[in-house]
């Protein structure tokens, strides 16, 4: 494990089980529809990847940067949404995230997505921390609540670090508060 994780929150099997359900869930949803997985870099990338391949059904990828932490452990508010060039209308968008958090990323990105038409929106998240929210947002799909803990892995960083760990990680505070 690497050093700077108090504890594995997720293991690679415990993943690999979420992704699973959740591909299970999905599929029995959309499989006769138009659907769009919108994957929002870069925190998604990793659980996007093994999610779509898991749908054995046609989908279309699309990617959207958004970012409000500015590599600090709290979300700055401000969300930075960068312009779609896909078409998106008509389509039913599934929004892939890494974790569901303040909700102010997602509910910043469904204002915009709403104003191109959809023919539907629902959010897919790894990791949803309820305790947090500061938006009146929830996710259709959840792979796992989790305590108010700062973790990192699988896509999730801190400082643009340990995006690359194969599991979900809690980081230890003495990285972040030094
Ligand atoms: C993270 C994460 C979500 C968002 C969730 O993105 O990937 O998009 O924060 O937090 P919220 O619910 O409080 O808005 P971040 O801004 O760190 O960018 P990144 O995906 O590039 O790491």
């Amino acid at each position: 494990m690497n050093q700077d994780i108090a504890k594995v929150l997720l293991s690679e099997d415990e993943i690999s089980e979420i992704i699973n359900r959740l591909s299970s869930e999905v599929t029995k949803d959309y499989k006769n529809k138009n659907l769009c997985l919108l994957c929002v870099l870069k925190g998604s990338l990793i659980f996007c990847a093994d999610l779509m391949r898991r749908l054995d059904f046609p989908v279309e990828l699309i990617c959207i940067s958004a970012s409000s932490y500015k590599n600090a452990t709290v979300s700055s508010g401000n969300v930075e949404i960068n312009s779609l060039t896909d078409n998106i209308t008509g389509k039913d968008v599934l929004i892939i995230e890494d974790i569901l958090d303040t909700g102010n990323t997602l509910s910043n990105l469904i204002k915009y997505l709403k104003e191109l038409s959809p023919a539907s929106v629902e959010i897919c998240t790894i990791l949803d921390k309820p305790s947090r929210r500061v938006k009146d947002i929830s996710a259709k799909y959840v792979g796992s609540v989790i305590p108010d803990e700062f973790v990192v892995g699988y896509g999730l960083d801190y400082n643009q670090r340990y995006r690359n760990l194969p599991y979900i990680g809690i980081l230890k505070p003495e990285i972040y508060n030094n």
